[in-house]
């Protein structure tokens, strides 16, 4: 099997890496920190190819493609999981420069990275496109508005390209974690409901891929409270989401 992973270099991107590679799978690893990505190389071993790349640019990610492709064929498994988390203010004109950064990172990233490898496992007529959103993806979250709108579009764009492909042997997975102990979390100062630690959130990911789901929310109890979100009437969630810890604010758009 081959496993594409972007963001590869922290947190769950890292974790998937590490439980993929154990079963020796063959590893297209890619993020910006070439340091990072190498001590993983080493601590993987020799099945494990890294890439110096930014998801944001779509030239480089079809570089990396390519290159991969050629030498090794089309991936079985692409995950698409870099992402940043910044608190923003939806109504500040300051913070645009964020919710520019969040935008092209989280979506843009994401539909780059899928668009990149689909032809060849459409052509291969196999293969699972795996896209890292989010439960705050499910509804609007106050102070996470670029990260909230990302992952809302990252559902949506997701869906479509899962029906778009219903008949061409490639699926493709939704994932909505919950809250994952990683550096994303670290800086969240607020109590996290039903926090997972990175292993396991790895390995419920793992599983819905092996399982063939369509979308996966984890941990079982944030599917519960998802299944529960979308369906709460606006001035119930508005009573609750306005009571809900925030991100703190980044000091650019204060
Ligand atoms: N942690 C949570 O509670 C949580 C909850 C819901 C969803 N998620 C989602 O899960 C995914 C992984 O998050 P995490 O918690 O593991 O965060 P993390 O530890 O901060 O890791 C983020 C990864 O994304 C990479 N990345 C960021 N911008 C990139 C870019 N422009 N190009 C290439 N790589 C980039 C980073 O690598 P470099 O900096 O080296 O490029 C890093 O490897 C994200 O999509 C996040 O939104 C996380």
């Amino acid at each position: 099997m081959k496993i594409v992973i972007t963001g590869a270099s922290s947190g769950l991107g890292r974790e998937l890496a590490i439980q993929y590679g154990a079963k020796g799978f063959q590893l297209c690893l890619i993020a910006r920190r070439e340091d990072k990505l190498h001590a993983l190389k080493n601590q993987i071993g020799s099945n494990c190819e890294v890439y110096v790349g930014d998801v944001t640019n779509r030239n480089e990610i079809e570089r990396i493609a390519s290159e991969f492709i050629s030498r090794y064929g089309p991936p079985d498994i692409v995950i698409a999981n870099a992402g940043i988390s910044l608190g923003t203010y939806a109504a500040a004109r300051q913070s645009n420069d964020e919710l520019n950064e969040v935008m092209k990172t989280n979506f843009f990233g994401m539909i780059y990275t899928c668009q990149a490898f689909i032809d060849s496992m459409v052509l291969a007529g196999s293969g699972t496109l795996v896209g890292i959103s989010s439960l705050a993806g499910i509804r609007g979250v106050p102070g996470s508005s670029a990260y909230s709108s990302s992952k809302a579009g990252a559902i949506s764009y997701l869906e479509s390209l899962r029906v778009e492909l219903l008949n061409s042997g490639v699926r493709v997975l939704t994932v909505c974690p919950g809250y994952i102990r990683t550096p994303m979390t670290d800086v969240n100062t607020f109590n996290m409901p039903f926090l997972m630690d990175v292993e396991s959130a790895a390995k419920s990911l793992i599983g819905a891929v092996d399982r063939k789901k369509s979308f996966h929310v984890m941990p079982w109890q944030m599917a519960l409270v998802g299944f529960i979100l979308r369906r709460l009437p606006n001035w119930i969630y508005d009573w609750f989401a306005s009571r809900a810890p925030r991100k703190p604010i980044t000091q650019k758009n204060k």
